[in-house]
C-alpha cells in the first residue's frame, strides 16, 4: 500500500526510482510519480493514474535528469486515482516537493487553515497540506542568522521538525527543497522507511525490495525519528530528543530481487515455492531430543512461558485465518485457552485480559496498521507481545518483546500463499512447544515432529494435483458464487479458500463450517453455485460426508477434495481433487494448496491481474 523512493548522489536518480517503484509495484497502487530536481532547472515532475509503465511511456516522452528525486505509488485514500492526487505533490508555489505513505487525520483543518493564508491546493489529497505546510513553516522562519549551508540546512529541518509536531496520523515522508538540490529530508512515523547507505549517494524506500542491487547497508527509521540525506552524509535526529548514531545493518544475503524465474506469476511461484518455504520454517526448530520445538526469539524463559493462562491471536485476512487455525492446534495439543482477535476489533474493544496473556500478532508484512495498532495497546497494558512475521526488521517485528521469523522469503503475490502455510507450520510447532511444557508426552511430541519433517515432502506431491484443479478451474470459471465447507481443522481452511477466490477471480465466495449450511446458506445452493468441500479421512470423515449428501441432494454442483481413492465421495460429487493424506492438523497446510492453485487458474481463465489486484494492497499500512 503506496510505496515510497528517494535518491541523492552523483548518478542519475531516476533509473533507481523507477526501478524501485517497480519493486515496490507488488504493495498494489494506482496511481504513480516522480519529481527530479536540478539547481538550474528546479522540479520536474512526471504523473499518471495507472502503472509503472505508463510513467516510463512518459518519462521517455519526457526524460527526467537531477541527481536528486524522489517517487512513489499511490493506493488511493483521499481522492480517487488520478493524475492531480498521484504523489509527488508541490507545496508553496514550488518551494517543496514531497510524498506521503500514510493518513494525516486533522488535514481538514490544517487545509482550512492554509487556505485562509493564501495557498492553492491542486488535489484532494492529505498529503499536499503536508507540502504547504512545511513550506509555509519554513517562510515564516528566521533566515537573517544564516551564516552558512550548514546552519542553512538545519532550516530546513526544522522546518519540516516543526510541521510534523502540528500533524495527527501517520506517516513516511521524503521531502526535497527547491533551494537545496542536494538535501533528502525523510521522516517516519507509523509508515516504514528504510535507507540505504551507498558510497557518495543514499537510497530510501519504504521495504528493503528497491535496495538490492545498489547497497547492503542499511538503516531502518524508526518513529518520530527524521533523516538528513546528502550525497556524503546521513543524520538521523529524534523528532523530540536530538541526533541518534544510525544504526547501519547489513541486508541479509537471501533478501535478492524477486524475479519470476520462469512462472507467469509471482503468486503462481510462491505456491510452487512451498515445500521450500516450509523447510525453512522448520529449519532449527525441531528438537528431536526432547520432543519438542525451540525458537530463538520469543524472550521468555521457559518458567514464564509456563505460566502463561491464555493466548490471544490477532491479525487481519489471510493471518486471521493462520490465528484460527493456531487456535485449533493450541488448545489441543496445549490446552491452553486461545482467543482469536480481528487486529481492527482488538484495538478499540479493549476486553479484560488476565496479566498472565501472552498476545501474538500475526502478520506477513510486519506492516498491517490495525495489527501494529493492536500490539501497540496490548503492549501499553502491560502484556508481553509476539510477533509471527515474515518481513524482517517490519514495523512490527521492531515494536513486540519478541517472535518467531516466517523465513518464507519475499512474497510479492498481493495474495498471500507461501507465507500463510508458514504461519502455519510455525503455529504447529508452538503448539508443540506449549504442549510439552503442559500435557504433551514425549511419544505424541515426536509423532508431531515425524509429521512436520515430512510436510514438505507431502506439499512437494500436493502440488501435482494442478492438473485436476485446472480442469475444475475450467470447468466452474464463471460461476458467480462459490460455498468453501469444512469442519474441524478445515473450517478455517474453507475461510482462506473462499478469501483466496474472492480476491483474485472477484467471484463471490463464501467459506462455512459444513454443518452449518442447513441453518441458513444451504439456501443459496443452486445448480449453478459450486460447493467445495473438504473431505479427507479423519476425525469428522462421516459428519462431513452427511453434509455434503444435504448440498447433493439440493442439486448443487459439488466439488471435493479427497486424501484417498474414496469411491464414496466420488460417486456423490461432481469433479474431485486427490491430495496425499495428513494428519487432521496438518490438513489446512495441505488442502491450501489446491485452494490456492483453483482461485489462481480461475483468476487466470477470467483474465484477471492475479498478483496486484483491483483494490487490493500487499501491506495495509492504514486502518
Ligand atoms: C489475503 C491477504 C490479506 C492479508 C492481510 C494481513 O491474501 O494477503 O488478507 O493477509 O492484509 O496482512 P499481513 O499478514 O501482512 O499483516
Amino acid at each position: 500500500m503506496c510505496g515510497i523512493v528517494g535518491y541523492v548522489g552523483n548518478n542519475d536518480a531516476c533509473p533507481f526510482l523507477v526501478s524501485g517503484l517497480r519493486r515496490l509495484e507488488y504493495r498494489g497502487y494506482d496511481s504513480a510519480g516522480i519529481a527530479t530536481l536540478t539547481a538550474a532547472d528546479g522540479f520536474r515532475l512526471t504523473r499518471v493514474a495507472g502503472r509503472i509503465d505508463l510513467l516510463e511511456k512518459s518519462i521517455a516522452r519526457k526524460p527526467m535528469f537531477g541527481t536528486i528525486g524522489i517517487g512513489h505509488t499511490r493506493w488511493a485514500t483521499h481522492g480517487p486515482a488520478t493524475e492531480e492526487n498521484a504523489h509527488p505533490h508541490m507545496g508553496g508555489n514550488g518551494l517543496v516537493s514531497l510524498v506521503h505513505n500514510g493518513v494525516i487525520e486533522n488535514y481538514e483543518s490544517l487545509k482550512q487553515s492554509l487556505i485562509s493564508r493564501g495557498y492553492l491546493f491542486k488535489s484532494a489529497t492529505d498529503s499536499e497540506v503536508v507540502a504547504h505546510l512545511i513550506a509555509d513553516t519554513l517562510k515564516h522562519l528566521p533566515a537573517s542568522s544564516i551564516a552558512n549551508n550548514s546552519e542553512s540546512i538545519d532550516r530546513y529541518v526544522e522546518a519540516v521538525r516543526q510541521s510534523l509536531d502540528q500533524l495527527r496520523g501517520t506517516y513516511g515522508l521524503a521531502i526535497l527543497f527547491r533551494d537545496q538540490p542536494d538535501l533528502l529530508i525523510v521522516a517516519r512515523c507509523g509508515s516504514p522507511l528504510v535507507i540505504g547507505v551507498g558510497k557518495s549517494e543514499q537510497f530510501v524506500a519504504s521495504d528493503t525490495s528497491p535496495l538490492v542491487g545498489y547497497t547492503d547497508r542499511i538503516v531502518y527509521l524508526a518513529d518520530h525519528q527524521i533523516a538528513v540525506l546528502r550525497p556524503d552524509s546521513i543524520q538521523v535526529q529524534h523528532r523530540d530528543h536530538g541526533k541518534i548514531r544510525p544504526d547501519v545493518q547489513t541486508l541479509a544475503a537471501q533478501e535478492t530481487e524477486a524475479s519470476l524465474e520462469g512462472f507467469e506469476h509471482f503468486m503462481l511461484k510462491e505456491i510452487y515455492e512451498q515445500p521450500q518455504s516450509i523447510r525453512n520454517a522448520l529449519r532449527g526448530r525441531l528438537d528431536r531430543d526432547n520432543a519438542t520445538a525451540k525458537f530463538g526469539g520469543l524472550n521468555l524463559t521457559p518458567q514464564q512461558l509456563r505460566s502463561v493462562k491464555r493466548i490471544i491471536l490477532t491479525g487481519c485476512g489471510t493471518s486471521w485465518h493462520a490465528g484460527l487455525v493456531g487456535e485449533y492446534l493450541i488448545e489441543e495439543l496445549a490446552r491452553l485457552p486461545v482467543e482469536v482477535e480481528y487486529a481492527s476489533e482488538l484495538r478499540y474493544r479493549n476486553p479484560p485480559v488476565d496479566t498472565d496473556t501472552l498476545i501474538f500478532g500475526i502478520t506477513q508484512s510486519g506492516e498491517t496498521a490495525d495489527t501494529l495498532a493492536a500490539l501497540r495497546e496490548m503492549k501499553r497494558k502491560g502484556h508481553h507481545t509476539l510477533a509471527i512475521c515474515n518481513v524482517v526488521g517490519s514495523s512490527i517485528a521492531q515494536v513486540a518483546d519478541g517472535g518467531i521469523y516466517l523465513h518464507a522469503g519475499p512474497e510479492i503475490g498481493v495474495a498471500s500463499t507461501k507465507a500463510f502455510t508458514s504461519q502455519l507450520v510455525v503455529l504447529s510447532m508452538l503448539a508443540l512447544y506449549f504442549g510439552r511444557l503442559r500435557f504433551l508426552s514425549y511419544e505424541a511430541g515426536q509423532r508431531i515432529i515425524r509429521q512436520l519433517e515430512q510436510l514438505p515432502e507431502t506439499i512437494e506431491k500436493t502440488l501435482e494435483c494442478h492438473g485436476q484443479v485446472r480442469e475444475v478451474a475450467a470447468k466452474y470459471a464463471s460461476a458467480s458464487n462459490f460455498l468453501y465447507l469444512g469442519r474441524y481443522y478445515n473450517f478455517p481452511a474453507a475461510l482462506e479458500g473462499a478469501l483466496k477466490l474472492k480476491e483474485i477471480s472477484y467471484i463471490h465466495a463464501e467459506g462455512y463450517p459444513a454443518a452449518e449450511m442447513k441453518h441458513g446458506p444451504i439456501a443459496l445452493v443452486d445448480e449453478n453455485t459450486p460447493s467445495l468441500f473438504m473431505v479427507p479421512q479423519g476425525a469428522v470423515y462421516d459428519k462431513v460426508l452427511s453434509n455434503l449428501q444435504e448440498v447433493k441432494a439440493r442439486g448443487g454442483p459439488v466439488i471435493a477434495i479427497v486424501d484417498q481413492q474414496d469411491s464414496h465421495v466420488m460417486s456423490l460429487a461432481d469433479d474431485v481433487i486427490t491430495v496425499p493424506q495428513a494428519e487432521d492438523f496438518l490438513q489446512p497446510i495441505v488442502n491450501a494448496i489446491p485452494l490456492q492453485l483453483l482461485a489462481y487458474e480461475i483468476a487466470c481463465i477470467r483474465g484477471c491481474d492475479v498478483d496486484k489486484p483491483r483494490n487490493l494492497a500487499k501491506s495495509v499500512t492504514v486502518e
